[in-house]
């Protein structure tokens, strides 16, 4: 057999890597509160209520015991924007108490905490108040302090704050505030801190395991929280706006987060920069365009100039001279004087409307004119194609953009069957900022096939700048999954797909160069191309209404059902089974009541695998075609289309792989379901000048070994460090009780004439750094 050869070119460079990966820091399943911020106590200014979620109230993660009355008053509040206080009433021995997140409040023997609160003391004498941390399962006390609370007037707020060292660990504490000599308090901003964090309050092991990386960027704050909400700034579930994210943590205000729970806002945007430079990320801040594209509310005139201005302002406020600018003063004020460097500017988060891109002008025109040397970031819908990918493209190039935020989460085999995605894109066009992606799991398999992807992104000459998504996840607040770090209220957990980007970002190189193989195959395929048949059904999303004058034909002839059909809600209806290349399916559609569509299922094998045009889908307003393979579903062609309760011609088109749908006689989805292969192997290299190292990145999808050569051309190497991503099993998944059970190993070896012999493992990622 021919000996396999990866030539690698040193000399030859073919892209400038610029800062491909990165991170995206989403707020979202608890990543900040109860997360990255490393406040222990939950609903701290009890500002929670029914907007945030439906079973938040003022009192949520807080009980009382003892002989006590409390509640929440909003007279004098403590600022403009807290405007909630508890007022507690007590005898000696009066209890309130915080749960904390998870479990409870995490403290550890040894470790130092900080507690601090704002009080209002409505007595004629000073009281002494005890702050403990009790462990709820034993009932034990882990550490505390007390205080004695002054005697002040009734309408001044006092803020006290004490240390005390734990005695004992719990992860199931909880923090009790105890009125030794009762009384009455006004009680406001109750905080606990480890004394041990990473800088401005982060909590050191997630943000350590983020800098360990070494990303090149990081965008925030989301995700669906940028553009999610009302525009009114002063609304409790305002739209983010950075400037009411700044100074004192008790002056901010605290706000819906869209994805189900609070954002105390304890990290504003001031913090998100520090945070960027403390890990050596640049800081990608990424804007609403003054429009909500979840109820394509929008802003015009004055309000969108002030929207407009916003985004000016920012940019001030990171590259604006301390003392010459407004916000550069602010920044200054708040403890940076240097400015934060920004060269990139995102404005909307994967946005669906024109109201969007009838607005995106204004900001692209006057960011522009101001600062023509920041990158422009446009924004490119939900999925990898379709309607609002298009419309973001198209945004893009006829206004200048620099880069174009692209989204999508899909089935590794979607990744598999587009590893080429990026070859027609226009190398000297708009980048390609891939802001958000993953494959649907955090299993060895997801993360070896996202591996592979990587190594293409690495050689695609149109995409700049990528990074996966989400990134954090409290394991007790799960409202997306995957995602690449997991933690609960005292330990993390890195995912496969941690390593495999942690393998990559912290040896990114700074120029892609040529490689060139020998008798490795470019495609192996992994299923038959065969043509999409298997049954087809329909079913009722949340609707009624009935189907008539239904047909199916087929080269053979054509077949009609006499009857109508009613359709209800999740009721699946059988129509067909086919097992032809070619077939067109036809019939008439009325829905009598409910706000979706309906779900008509094609070339369905199994309940793992099919095809599912949702026609009105998402509220009756989209013709959505999804693919379940293996039963993780990806969005393969999207287009808006308004249902009303009418009488619909529609029709689906199956050409081979071709599939078109067709709603009263115009064309709604057109696109071409591309088989998943496999190459031989994946191969991505790169040189990295500062640190004169050449970097061999190698995935092997398959489950067999394979043998290479691999040889340098160019500048003599004397040894590689090989870093190898393993697991056992493709299902394998990291977990709190097997944390490394995914790991990668680290060993060294000499090189001798600029070349190695290497046993590629089956499903493995390996980088070698050559030097
Ligand atoms: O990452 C999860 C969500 O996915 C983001 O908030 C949004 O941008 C996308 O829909």
């Amino acid at each position: 057999m021919s000996e396999k050869v990866i030539r690698v070119k040193q000399q030859q460079k073919t892209k400038k890597l610029g800062d491909l990966y990165g991170l995206f820091f989403e707020d979202i399943n608890h990543a900040v509160d109860g997360g990255i911020y490393a406040e222990l106590v939950q609903n701290r200014s009890f500002e929670y209520c029914e907007i945030d979620y439906k079973e938040y109230t003022h009192f949520t993660a807080w009980e009382k015991s003892g002989n006590c009355e409390w509640s929440i008053e909003t007279e004098k509040p403590l600022a403009k924007f807290n405007t909630h206080y508890l007022r507690v009433n007590g005898e000696n021995g009066a209890i309130i108490k915080n749960q904390g997140y998870n479990n409870g409040v995490y403290v550890k023997a040894g470790k130092k905490y900080r507690f601090s609160v704002y009080l209002r003391n409505k007595n004629q004498e000073e009281k002494q108040i005890v702050v403990r941390v009790s462990d709820k399962d034993f009932g034990v006390c882990c550490g505390e302090g007390y205080f004695n609370c002054s005697i002040t007037s009734h309408d001044e707020w006092k803020k006290y704050k004490l240390e005390f060292m734990a005695t004992k660990t719990t992860t199931c504490g909880e923090l009790q505030l105890i009125f030794a000599d009762g009384g009455e308090y006004d009680i406001d901003m109750v905080s606990l801190f480890p004394k041990d964090t990473f800088r401005n309050g982060l909590r050191k092991d997630i943000v350590t395991a983020l800098q360990e990386m070494k990303p090149k960027f990081m965008r925030f704050p989301g995700g669906c929280i940028t553009h999610a909400g009302s525009l009114d700034k002063y609304a409790r579930d305002s739209m983010y706006r950075w400037k009411m994210t700044l100074g004192n943590v008790e002056e901010r205000p605290t706000w819906k987060n869209n994805w189900n729970c609070n954002q105390s806002l304890g990290i504003g945007f001031y913090e998100y920069f520090c945070m960027c430079e403390d890990i050596g990320a640049k800081p990608i801040p990424v804007l609403p365009g003054g429009f909500n594209s979840h109820t394509q509310e929008g802003a015009w005139g004055k309000e969108l100039e002030e929207w407009v201005q916003e985004a000016l302002d920012l940019i001030e406020f990171a590259n604006g001279d301390c003392q010459t600018t407004e916000w550069g003063r602010v920044r200054a004020q708040l403890g940076h004087q240097e400015p934060f460097g920004l060269e990139y500017i995102g404005i909307g988060n994967e946005e669906i409307g024109d109201g969007f891109f009838e607005r995106y002008p204004y900001f692209h025109k006057a960011i522009r004119e101001k600062y023509p040397e920041i990158k422009i970031i446009n924004s490119a819908g939900p999925f990898a194609t379709g309607q609002w990918n298009r419309a973001g493209w198209n945004s893009a190039r006829e206004h200048g953009s620099d880069l174009v935020d692209e989204h999508y989460y899909a089935a590794p085999e979607w990744f598999l069957a587009n590893m080429h995605h990026y070859d027609d894109y226009d190398e000297n066009g708009v980048k390609v900022f891939l802001g958000e992606y993953a494959s649907w799991g955090n299993t060895y398999y997801n993360a070896i096939v996202e591996a592979a992807y990587m190594t293409h992104l690495e050689k695609a000459k149109a995409v700049a700048l990528a990074c996966y998504a989400p990134m954090l996840c409290n394991v007790d607040y799960v409202y997306w999954r995957p995602d690449m770090l997991w933690f609960n209220n005292h330990e993390i957990l890195k995912t496969a797909n941690y390593h495999v980007q942690k393998m990559f970002m912290e040896n990114q190189g700074t120029d892609e160069v040529q490689v060139e193989t020998e008798n490795l195959s470019e495609v192996l395929e992994l299923i038959d191309g065969r043509s999409l048949w298997g049954q087809i059904e329909l079913m009722g999303e949340k609707i009624e209404g009935k189907v008539w004058d239904v047909s199916l034909e087929k080269k053979t002839g054509k077949i009609y059902l006499g009857e109508e059909i009613q359709i209800s809600n999740q009721k699946v209806q059988h129509l067909f089974d086919v097992n032809d290349e070619e077939y067109t399916l036809s019939f008439k559609f009325l829905r009598t009541s409910g706000e979706n569509g309906l779900r008509i299922t094609f070339a369905k094998t199994d309940d793992q695998n099919m095809l599912n045009w949702h026609f009105g889908g998402w509220k009756g307003t989209e013709s959505n075609v999804n693919a379940t393979t293996n039963g993780r579903t990806t969005t393969v062609s999207n287009k808006s289309f308004g249902m009303e309760n009418e009488v619909y011609d529609v029709r689906l088109e199956v050409k081979g792989r071709h599939i078109k749908t067709y709603i009263n006689q115009e064309l709604y989805n057109d696109f071409e379901q591309r088989v998943p292969e496999i190459e031989e192997l994946y191969v991505a290299a790169s040189i990295d000048e500062t640190t004169n190292q050449t970097i061999v990145k190698v995935v092997n999808l398959l489950g067999e070994e394979k043998e290479v050569d691999i040889v340098l051309d160019g500048e003599e190497r004397e040894k590689v460090t090989l870093m190898l991503l393993q697991g056992n099993q493709l299902t394998d998944e990291n977990t709190f009780e097997q944390k490394e059970l995914i790991h990668v190993t680290t060993k060294s070896r000499s090189v001798e004439n600029n070349k190695i012999k290497h046993i590629f493992k089956p499903h493995s990622v390996t980088v070698l750094v050559f030097e």
